[in-house]
């Protein structure tokens, strides 16, 4: 058994054993799950061992768990077993294991959690936007969901490489060339790049539709770019170096960080391979002069992997960039974060891809779009959010919280706060709630300090850790390393209980790909901590008892930092 395994481990691994022994099984018989109880009535942990031997054992399992019950010896760490409805055995863990276990935990990095990614590796390709425009609200989930999921694996020890895989190629940039001589504005391009490219985009376009020869001329520029031309290139790569310089300081004030930033351009080399594959293997045809894979067995439309004037499509750049992938990492898992309405092509180019040979295991995660009621927003561009402007928003409202609730706080503190609350209000809003479901954002909600919310757990957070500087001034020259965690009250062993199973939030949020477990696993502490805090003394209790509450702090104060950080949600001490 590993060092820090979870009360889940333990007795998932002795109830095997103990089976085994009293019911004479041989070891590929047993394959039983011990699962955390909701109720604190059925105990801590729940197994239905008797129900799933019932068949084999050709008895009730009421009857099974009664025998079991009579004659298995409990582990040290089990106070008592109970039977309950058809056959359900309940564990009821010793408080003293309980507190030995909190207690042990403060000298685990990972508190508890399993590192099964060791020696595995996982692609999350996230955020990913256009080359040129503006990032919409789907860009936006993608960013901040996708780091969380990046942030999730990497604590479980697995290799991730963060891909940013940015649209920096396609039909657009000839209008973009042709356009950007004709009409830039040397200064906007410098103080607001990519709102710069997008005018110049929109306006060039708009002249395409009614003249001709502009439509003509833009795409002789395009096939000048796509032949290599020099000129054309250099202003190309301005395009992706002014986005990526813009994405940056967005990413920047989010806290997110990519290993690789490898546009769609990066893989263009290898399309006319992915065709000769498709078409050696009879998987593509002619259809109306492009080139199609049939996917009607597989009960999707048609995906057009070439089209009639040769170009290639997105679900052809995205074969080249798995079998590049494949080629230069081999990882294990390929994660995919986008919004909803990439369902069809992720599937679509995940079938084909199977239908090529491309080893990989690919997983589409996808999120359902946020809804920004009208007023939201103070400033709106068009109907494009600039998440600059929500950012801006989110630290200034927050701001102004601050202000009011500690106005002797020095002001660059101030902002600092402001920035820490302001964004991880955002993101928190982003993260609680089921990927796939709608969000509905409102600044009411996401800066509530009384609901779950970002600012409500970054305030529980920092009152927590406060508890613990007043007893240092209070008791100086004690260490709290001189006491041990007792675990006495109810409300006690219910902080303890939830504390222990820190690292089920963990893998149940990476392996759903569902930052929101993590999310409702925090405020469910913050909310445990909270009535522990009201129900009983902390500083005025008696020496020991004392100690005992205040590491019991420490250690929620450590979880719910650690929990927040998975989530991309920074913490104060002050606040
Ligand atoms: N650039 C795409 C968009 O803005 C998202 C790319 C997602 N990743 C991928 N490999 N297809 O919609």
């Amino acid at each position: 058994m590993r060092k820090f395994a979870t009360f889940e481990e333990r007795l998932s691994v002795w109830t095997a054993d103990a089976m085994k022994e009293v019911f004479g099984l041989s070891d590929s018989d047993v394959n039983l799950g011990v699962a955390p109880t909701n109720n604190d009535k059925f105990g801590d942990y729940q197994c239905n061992a008797a129900m799933v031997l019932s068949k084999q054992l050709k008895k009730a399992p009421r009857q099974i768990a009664q025998e079991f019950a009579d004659a298995a010896v409990l582990p040290d760490f089990v106070e008592k077993i109970e039977i309950a409805g058809p056959g359900f055995i309940n564990f009821f863990l010793s408080n003293k294991a309980l507190a030995n276990h909190i207690q042990s935990l403060e000298n685990d990095p990972s508190q508890g959690t399993e590192q099964v990614g060791t020696g595995k590796k996982v692609i999350i390709d996230y955020s990913s936007p256009n080359v040129a425009k503006s990032m919409h609200i789907g860009h936006i989930r993608s960013t901040v969901i996708g780091n969380a999921i990046d942030r999730l694996y990497r604590f479980l020890g697995y290799e991730v490489i963060a891909d940013n895989h940015l649209g920096d190629w396609g039909t657009q940039f000839g209008l973009m060339l042709v356009g950007y001589r004709e009409f830039v504005n040397e200064e906007a391009l410098a103080s607001s790049p990519v709102e710069e490219l997008e005018r110049i985009y929109v306006a060039s376009y708009n002249k395409s539709k009614e003249d001709d020869t502009w439509r003509d001329f833009a795409k002789a520029e395009l096939v000048k770019l796509q032949q290599g031309d020099a000129e054309n290139r250099a202003l190309w790569e301005k395009f992706i170096e002014l986005s990526i310089g813009e994405f940056d300081t967005i990413y920047g004030r989010l806290g997110v960080k990519f290993d690789l930033y490898r546009g769609e351009s990066f893989y263009n080399d290898r399309l006319p391979k992915i065709i000769q594959a498709l078409e050696a293997k009879d998987l593509a045809k002619e259809s109306e002069g492009a080139l199609i894979v049939d996917l009607e067995e597989e009960g999707m439309p048609i995906c057009i992997v070439r089209k009639s004037d040769g170009g290639y499509n997105y679900a052809t750049t995205d074969l080249a960039t798995v079998e590049s992938r494949i080629e230069e990492f081999n990882p294990d898992r390929i994660i995919y974060v986008t919004d909803e309405r990439q369902q069809l092509h992720f599937k679509q180019f995940f079938t084909i891809a199977g239908k090529l040979g491309m080893e990989a295991n690919l997983v589409h995660v996808w999120f359902g779009l946020m809804r920004l009621p009208e007023a939201t927003f103070s400033t709106r561009e068009g109907n494009v959010i600039k998440l600059a402007s929500m950012l801006d928003e989110a630290e200034s409202r927050a701001l102004e919280m601050v202000k009011s609730s500690s106005p002797e706080m020095p002001e660059e503190q101030q902002k600092d706060l402001a920035r820490a609350i302001g964004i991880g209000a955002i993101k928190y809003t982003d993260l609680s709630q089921n990927p796939k479901s709608l969000v509905t954002f409102t600044w009411e909600k996401a800066l509530n300090m009384q609901g779950n919310s970002g600012p409500y757990l970054q305030y529980a957070y920092a009152r927590i850790s406060s508890v613990y500087d007043k007893w240092k001034v209070k008791f100086p020259g004690m260490e709290l390393s001189d006491c041990s965690i007792r675990i006495e009250h109810e409300i006690e062993r219910k902080l303890a209980i939830k504390l222990s199973r820190f690292p089920a939030a963990v893998s149940a949020a990476a392996e759903n790909y569902s930052p929101n477990i993590m999310a409702d696993y925090l405020y469910d502490l913050a909310q445990i901590y909270s009535s522990f805090y009201q129900n009983v003394p902390f500083l005025k209790a008696d020496e020991g008892v004392r100690e005992s509450r205040i590491r019991l702090c420490r250690s929620t104060a450590r979880t719910l930092k650690q929990g927040l950080e998975l989530l991309g949600i920074e913490t104060r001490e002050r606040i």
